[in-house]
């Protein structure tokens, strides 16, 4: 396929609908295809949308391109649940149809309000020398799933104070009013973060720039979220040509956050916010969206995917994935990220581990499937490494070497599978406690592959594109220490 402009953004009932099933037949033969992570039926999948609990269920949407593995005509297809593991695919209900969204549903977020669930997204619109607009609107889906757009934007940008790279509308309650935060580049191209307020969920007005830090956040914001943990604010958003001695990533464009101590909505500041911190160590990590949820926990899912990148699955005509859905907590003034606890009714099988580190490596075991969660604690003042997804002869394999005497853990995926993205580096390494026992908790599926460190302090997400006899796995260290573990076969059915 060539993926002109024009072919990108041609409207949806225009395609022959042979041409769809055509599609998914070709994706769902695909290698590679995910067990119980959220990925697209066909074509591309990135920034999830509209996280909400309503109407008895747990509500997902997610950007969709559903006719190739390109960024096209962007809607939001939509998954519900009832437990934030098993996912059913509900269509896409949200597609570009009028002037004010003539060229994409952009990001945003939902909010139930009365006996509905709002919803508030950015309309992106080209004209014919495809310069932008950028249009903030809303949604209503009833409790039947019938959805219908609001007739008029909400906000339109005020070109006097932003550009129109002005997106993702996150709508939260605060007291008893609504809050929107909207990514955004002022009109001296730094990036920032929008504040309105609405008394209605309508009428929006504008109060300001988030305060979250002195530093320059490049040239533009992505998909900000606000979330409140036991009344600790998190910023987490997507800085777009940050400097690298500001925050120190790998990606072509980081997932930050800074967490504060207080959010002053008088002065819209996150006061004491810690500096800037990679969202996750990983190389796949972009659009993380969060929300406080009803029942008290704050969530998080994110897009592994980053635009502007190839991958593998791209010849098989589908791209990207969600990340399993996250709670976030704070511990001793860090933001810790960990799978929520429904995830573990996917276990199946379980077996345990115990044992000597040797030198020589030692099988853990031989057919691990490529669904899977392995938790393994590690002893202090060891050397050693992990490998996942070996082959027979250790020709391929993900890496994971861990030294917890000097305190660093470094994955490098160089022989884990088909190459991509290697411009921006085949490892990533963190510091991890020197002198201290360290716990990984890893959940690997097909080819996707998320790395909690310590219960979640620190996270290492991944995409990789395994062969499929790369199966084993493999533990060694310096002969000193001792290792356990468990392991368990995960099922969506
Ligand atoms: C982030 C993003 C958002 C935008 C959406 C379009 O990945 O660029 O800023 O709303 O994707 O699909």
């Amino acid at each position: 396929e060539n993926w002109t402009t024009d072919l990108r953004y041609k409207k949806y009932n225009a395609w022959d609908s042979t041409y769809l099933s055509a599609l998914t037949e070709k994706v769902n033969a695909a290698p590679w295809r995910l067990q119980y992570h959220i990925q697209p039926t066909s074509g591309l999948l990135n920034d999830p949308n509209g996280f909400s609990y309503f109407n008895g269920k747990w509500h997902l949407f997610y950007q969709a391109y559903p006719f190739g593995p390109v960024h096209g005509l962007k809607s939001w297809a939509h998954m519900t649940s009832t437990d934030l593991v098993h996912w059913e695919y509900e269509g896409i209900p949200l597609v570009p149809s009028n002037e004010y969204d003539s060229h994409g549903v952009y990001s945003g977020s939902a909010l139930p309000i009365e006996d509905k669930l709002f919803l508030m997204y950015t309309g992106n619109v080209r004209d014919a020398d495809w310069n932008r607009s950028a249009f903030q609107l809303g949604a209503w889906l009833d409790q039947e799933g019938q959805l219908t757009k609001m007739t008029k934007p909400l906000i339109e940008t005020d070109t006097t104070q932003y550009t129109h790279d002005f997106r993702d509308p996150q709508i939260f309650n605060y007291g008893n009013t609504y809050l929107a935060i909207i990514g955004a580049q002022d009109t001296n191209k730094q990036g920032r973060v929008a504040v309105y307020q609405s008394e209605n969920s309508h009428d929006w007005h504008y109060l300001g720039n988030l305060t979250y830090t002195d530093l320059p956040m490049g040239y533009m914001v992505e998909c900000p979220n606000l979330v409140f943990i036991d009344e600790q604010p998190v910023l987490l958003f997507c800085p777009q040509g940050m400097d690298h001695s500001l925050l120190d990533y790998q990606t072509i464009y980081p997932n930050a956050y800074v967490l504060g101590s207080r959010f002053n909505k008088e002065t819209l500041t996150i006061e004491n916010p810690t500096t800037l911190q990679n969202l996750d160590e990983g190389f796949d990590v972009y659009a993380t969206q969060a929300f406080n949820a009803p029942d008290g926990r704050a969530l998080s899912v994110s897009w592994i995917g980053l635009p502007e990148i190839e991958y593998p699955t791209f010849s098989d005509g589908w791209a990207h994935c969600l990340s399993l859905v996250k709670e976030l907590s704070i511990k001793d003034g860090h933001l810790y990220q960990f799978p929520v606890v429904e995830t573990q009714t996917l276990r199946q099988n379980e077996i345990s581990f115990k044992g000597q580190l040797l030198s020589s490596g030692q099988q853990l075991l031989e057919n691990a499937s490529f669904s899977y969660e392995l938790e393994l604690e590690l002893p202090k003042d060891e050397r050693g490494e992990l490998k996942l997804f070996a082959d027979e002869d250790a020709a391929r394999y993900l890496s994971l070497s861990f030294d917890t005497i000097s305190g660093k853990l470094t994955v490098d995926r160089t022989l884990a599978g088909v190459p991509f993205a290697e411009e921006f580096g085949n490892t990533r390494s963190i510091t991890i406690p020197r002198h201290e026992a360290l716990k990984l908790s890893i959940f690997v599926d097909h080819s996707v592959c998320e790395i909690f460190i310590n219960n979640g302090l620190k996270v290492i997400t991944l995409r990789l594109f395994p062969a499929a006899n790369q199966t084993q796995l493999w533990l060694s260290g310096s002969g000193k220490g001792s290792y356990q573990g468990k392991f368990w076969e995960l099922l969506s059915q």
